[in-house]
């Protein structure tokens, strides 16, 4: 039984996400979306609410599960036996910041990152542009799942700004 990981931070999860996740889960058995903790960001949703709406969005993709990262991936890839991490590339900016952490990720535990480039179509969809169009209310519903349409509509109106 093949497993993939399919790490990231998710906030929030979008359609070029699970783009990556269909492609992964086309080469492996079973496929993990793991929601993991990147200290170089500040989330606007926390760490449930993003397991949340990643496990609402994948409802439906047969053999795809969503798992909270509290620690190292590596660490957790070793854990459940995964076969490879998979990550999606827009471009070459995303192939350079995945690069060291593909070395980073193999020198840990040896595990191995597989790259899948994603739809064309969605080259343009980042989470971090999604929120920012949001909090200026732009339309997001083609860019993201509807769940997170609307988790975005009640964030960002609680706070009347990203938290
Ligand atoms: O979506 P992101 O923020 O680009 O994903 C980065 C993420 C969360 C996958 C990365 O920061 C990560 O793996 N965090 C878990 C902790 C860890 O293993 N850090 C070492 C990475 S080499």
């Amino acid at each position: 039984m093949s497993l993939a990981v399919c790490p990231g931070s998710f906030d929030p999860i979008t359609l070029g996400h699970l783009d990556a996740v269909r492609r992964a889960r086309a080469m492996f058995d079973e496929v993990v979306v793991a929601v993991a903790h990147n200290p170089a960001k500040r989330y606007l949703f926390d760490a449930e609410e993003r397991l949340a709406l990643a496990r609402e969005s994948v409802t439906g993709l047969d053999g795809v599960r969503v798992e909270l990262v509290p620690g190292l991936l590596a660490q957790y890839c070793a854990d459940v036996g995964a076969t490879a991490i998979v990550k999606g590339l827009r471009g070459a900016a995303d192939f350079d910041a995945e690069h060291a952490m593909a070395l980073m990720n193999r020198h840990l535990t040896g595990v191995e990152t597989v790259f899948v480039m994603g739809d064309p179509a969605l080259a343009h969809v980042a989470s971090s542009l999604v929120k920012d169009i949001a909090q200026h209310g732009g339309d997001v519903s083609d860019l993201v799942p509807s769940a997170v349409a609307a988790a975005l509509h009640r964030a960002l109106s609680n706070s009347g700004e990203a938290r």
